[in-house]
């Protein structure tokens, strides 16, 4: 049976590129996209779909034919930390639908990111382990984590075939990212190029694990791609690409515009910020289904601006 793929969530920063990476992948009318409002930049199969209505999810599912989800809707780490509650139930109450869809056999395969926000004040924060100390302190990673201890239990109990990727700080040109701490990488090229400065709401030396979003959507695809047994962690893989801080970034843009200047007025933010780890061991994933970043920093540069 031909796969039919349903992205959840498919007007946000990730959605957005991935509707089209998979619609080259299985054809456009395979991919339905859907969200919470209606986008006039969408063609081919969208509908407009509230994950926290499950009926409405089910009701989709089957008559739409779908074998696959893949999950984005969610509520992210700055946004979450003012909305702690709705934030809670969104990231988890959406996972849950989607997980019985697949434990009562509608749906043959599962994608629901994590974050790096699963790790803590108490994690080491270079070279972060895939296995270590997870003790998250804001919602948003509670959340993660909640969500990856029960996809893997889906799976041991149940069989459920769900995968998950820990991205870390996603920068892209497409779309706006939603909420993020780690936002201060894509707003400052915007802001480097219209006014020729930025305030970074992170400071100076705060390092990061960061990947630029071709990485992200042929890392999602790989993962989905690989076969059953290669996969090993049904929590979630570590994947890892670059680490930079606002202070690197801001000399890596001024290579494209010299006249390029930042300042720095941390916010809540921060707080989030150095609770994460600053670089990530993917060794995991690189071991079991092959993952390898192809953007370093420079290259990442430039294509941003290439585009924007
Ligand atoms: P985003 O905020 O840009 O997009 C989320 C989309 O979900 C939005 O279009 C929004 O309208 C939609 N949505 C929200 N509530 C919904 C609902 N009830 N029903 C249907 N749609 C709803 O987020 P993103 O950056 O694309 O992130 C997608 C996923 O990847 C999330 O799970 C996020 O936690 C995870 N993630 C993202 C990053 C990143 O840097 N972007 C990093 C780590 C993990
Ligand atoms: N980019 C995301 C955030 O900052 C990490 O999951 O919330």
């Amino acid at each position: 049976m031909a796969e039919r793929i349903l992205i959840v969530g498919s007007n946000g920063q990730i959605g957005t590129e991935l509707l089209g990476a998979l619609r080259n992948q299985f054809g456009n009318d395979q991919v339905v996209a859907s969200d919470l409002r209606f986008s006039q930049s969408i063609d081919g199969p969208h509908f407009v779909l509230d994950a926290m209505n499950a009926q409405a999810v089910y009701e989709l599912v089957k008559n739409q034919g779908i074998t696959q989800i893949y999950l984005l809707a969610a509520m992210l780490s700055a946004t979450a930390e003012k909305f702690p509650q709705k934030g809670w139930s969104l990231n988890m109450d959406t996972l849950f639908t989607c997980l019985e869809l697949a434990r009562e056999g509608h749906i043959k395969k599962l994608y629901w990111p994590s974050s790096i926000a699963v790790f803590g004040p108490t994690t080491p924060r270079e070279n972060t382990p895939q296995a270590t100390v997870t003790e998250p302190s804001t919602i948003y990673g509670i959340s993660k984590f909640a969500g990856e201890r029960w996809c893997e239990w889906y799976h041991l109990k149940h069989g459920v075939d769900v995968r998950s990727l820990r991205y870390p700080g996603l920068i892209s040109y497409s779309s706006p990212p939603g909420g993020g701490t780690t936002d201060y990488a894509v707003d400052i090229f915007h802001k480097a190029k219209a006014e020729g400065r930025y305030t970074s709401f992170l400071s100076a030396q705060t390092a990061l694990p960061m990947m630029y979003m071709p990485d992200a959507i042929r890392a999602t695809l790989e993962l989905m791609e690989a076969p059953a047994e290669k996969i090993k962690q049904r929590g979630s893989y570590n994947v890892g690409a670059l680490s930079f801080t606002p202070a690197e970034l801001s000399l890596a843009i001024q290579k494209h515009i010299p006249s390029f200047e930042i300042d720095y007025a941390p916010d809540f933010r921060q707080q989030i910020a150095d609770s994460w780890p600053k670089s990530i061991d993917d060794s995991a994933a690189r071991t079991d289904w092959g993952w390898k970043p192809d953007f370093n920093l420079e290259a990442m540069v430039s294509d941003m601006f290439a585009h924007i």
